[in-house]
Order: structure tokens, then sequence, then C-alpha cells
């Protein structure tokens, strides 16, 4: 037996998100119940996950110590949510991202559970004040809000809602952590968390940037894949402040603090994102990558490809 002690994890909903997250509490060991609202979706997310655990296996990236054999055993498939929810101490909510279908699941949820069992959400954009409105416990509740894709971008924001235990935190804390993913505490609930909060100032000043002639759409990438990324897959910007200047932080402010804000106070209004400068900027990343099924696969591939590469030097570099 694994050090998961045969615990079991429910998965709610079998999609891109949820299938990711069973492959990822299986490779800690655990028991994961996957359950879905569409018939047979469930059992065809474990022929997915049976797939996917082979070629890991065979690019030796697949995460944990158990073999993908093993992992697969761990994995079972229900149509029915009360058997998907036996056993389990920690549930992790996966469906279409609709509060109205949220609320339901975890209502529908909490009324096949013990009091003590943690009930934790993917949403992406919903506040855990809206998403467990309809809970009883609330002290029980979480959001876990991966990024994709999970299983080589192992960032998990942790946003708790107003009444949410502190021992839950921690206890999904050392859970994410157990199955090798990098947890970060939110101390409030706030629109966007903090991934998509700076995910989107950086869209925002570089749409901006594309849609007033200033750079074309190629070269605000490369800003990005060959400038800023190089660095920020290993240390973030707080970090790059305390070793950009001489004598770390409060040099770096002593230094550029005048410039950083004039540059700051120059950024334009939010963007639409829509009209005519839409279509501009749609067309110039159209000639650069056509937005046809084959293109678009491809470069999804490349780039899941390329995150693989930086998850194993990334690992190396641990
Ligand atoms: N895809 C991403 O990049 C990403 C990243 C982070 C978080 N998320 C979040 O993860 C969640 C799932 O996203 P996804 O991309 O896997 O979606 P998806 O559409 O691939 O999968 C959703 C699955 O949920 C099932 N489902 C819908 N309603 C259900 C219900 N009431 N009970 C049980 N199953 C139900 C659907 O049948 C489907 O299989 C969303 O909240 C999304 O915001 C997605």
């Amino acid at each position: 037996m694994s050090s998961s002690d045969g615990k079991t994890i429910s998965v709610i909903g079998s999609g891109l998100i949820g299938r990711s997250w069973a492959m990822v509490f299986a490779s800690g060991g655990y028991r994961v119940r996957i359950y879905d609202n569409q018939a047979g979706l469930a059992a065809k997310a474990i022929t997915e996950i049976k797939k996917q655990l082979g070629e890991l296996e065979d690019a030796h990236m697949l995460r944990g110590e158990l073999s993908a054999a093993e992992q697969l055993v761990l994995v079972s498939s229900h149509d029915d949510l009360e058997q998907a929810l036996e056993g389990a101490f920690f549930v992790q909510e996966s469906v279409f991202e609709q509060l109205e279908a949220k609320q339901s699941v975890f209502q529908a949820v909490e009324a096949h559970v013990g009091d003590d069992v943690i009930l934790s959400s993917s949403t992406s954009c919903l506040l855990p004040s809206n998403v467990f409105s309809r809970v009883q416990k609330r002290s029980r509740c979480i959001i876990s809000h991966p990024v994709n894709p999970p299983y080589y971008v192992k960032l998990v924001e942790l946003v708790p809602h107003p009444e949410t235990a502190s021992t839950v935190m921690e206890t999904s804390h050392a859970l994410m952590t157990k199955v090798g993913q990098a947890p970060v505490r939110l101390k409030k609930e706030i629109d966007g968390f903090a991934l998509n909060r700076v995910q989107y100032a950086i869209i925002a000043e570089s749409w901006r940037l594309v849609q007033d002639g200033v750079i074309s759409v190629e070269d605000i990438d490369l800003v990005m894949s060959e400038g800023l990324g190089m660095r920020y897959a290993f240390i973030g910007p707080m970090e790059t402040i305390h070793l950009n200047a001489p004598e770390g932080l409060e040099d770096y402010l002593k230094r550029y603090r005048e410039g950083m804000r004039r540059v700051l106070t120059a950024f334009g209004p939010v963007p639409e994102f829509s009209g005519e400068a839409a279509k501009r900027i749609n067309d110039e990343m159209c000639d650069l990558i056509p937005n046809d099924p084959q293109h678009l696969s491809a470069r999804r591939e490349r780039r899941d490809q390329l995150l693989m590469g930086l998850a194993k030097l990334k690992k190396e570099h641990q």
C-alpha cells in the first residue's frame, strides 16, 4: 500500500480537467472514483486515461512511484453519484463552468457524504461564495483551481470561501503537495484569483501595444517566449526585482520606482477586445497560425510536448 493508505478521492465530471485530476491523484497512490452525469462518459474517461498513462510511461514521464498498470487499477468509473462518493475524504468537482451546474452538484454531493468530507471545485472564474452558496456546511469548501494541462503545469490555486476552516486549507495544501502539484494559498476570495489577474494584465497590455501599432502580434509573443517567459518559468516577479538590483528589492525600488510608475501611469484603458481591432489582431494571428483544426491541434501538441520537456527540466533542478 502506498503512503496514501488507500484513501479515496471522488472526481465529479470526466472532461479534460476531471481526467487530469484523476491521473494526478492516482499518481500519488489515491483511489479515484470518477462520475459523470452523461452515462458512459466516466467509463470512456478510463479508456483515455489508460492510453495516456501508457504513453507517459513509454516517454518516461509517468508521475509517482507506481507503474501505469498500478495507477490504472486505482481508478474506477461510476454512473451513479452516490456510488462514486463512497468512502471519499475529498471530492474534486470538474463539471462545466456554469454556476447553476456547480451549485446543484455540490448540493447533491453534500446529501451523500459525511460532514468531514472536503468539497473542492476546479472553477476557473467563479467565486467560492457563489459556487458553495447551496452547501450547508461551508467550512469544508475550497476551490482548487488547476492550470491546463495539470499533469505538466503543477500550480493549483487554493481559494477559500469566507467560512472555510483553516484545517481544510491545510489538508488541501498537503494533498496537492503530496501528489506533486504546486499549491498556493489565497488568503481571501477575489475575482480572477491570482493567476488570471496577472494573466489578464499581460494580455491587456500586449493587446494595447498591438492595437496601437507599437508592435506586431508575432513580436509581442516573442517578448514573452524569448524574454520574460525565460525566467518566469523558474522565478516570479518578486524574485525578479530582488535579483535585478545589486542590493535586492529595496535597491531596485530606489533605482526603478519612478520609471515603473511613469510607465504604469501611461497604460491605456481596459481594451474592448472586439470590433475592428479584434478583427485586425485575429487576421494577423491567423496569418501566423491558421485557425483550422489541423493547424491548431498541431500547435497544441507542440505546446504540450514543450511543456513536458520543461516539466522534466524543472524536476531535474528541484
Ligand atoms: N480546460 C481548462 O483549461 C481549465 C483549466 C482550469 C480549470 N478549469 C475548470 O475545470 C472545470 C471543467 O472544465 P473542463 O475543461 O474539464 O470541461 P469539459 O467540458 O471538458 O468537461 C466537463 C465534464 O463535466 C460533465 N458534467 C457536466 N455537468 C455535470 C454534472 N452535473 N454532474 C457530473 N458531470 C457533469 C460533462 O459531461 C463533461 O464530461 C470547469 O469549471 C473549468 O472552468 C478548466
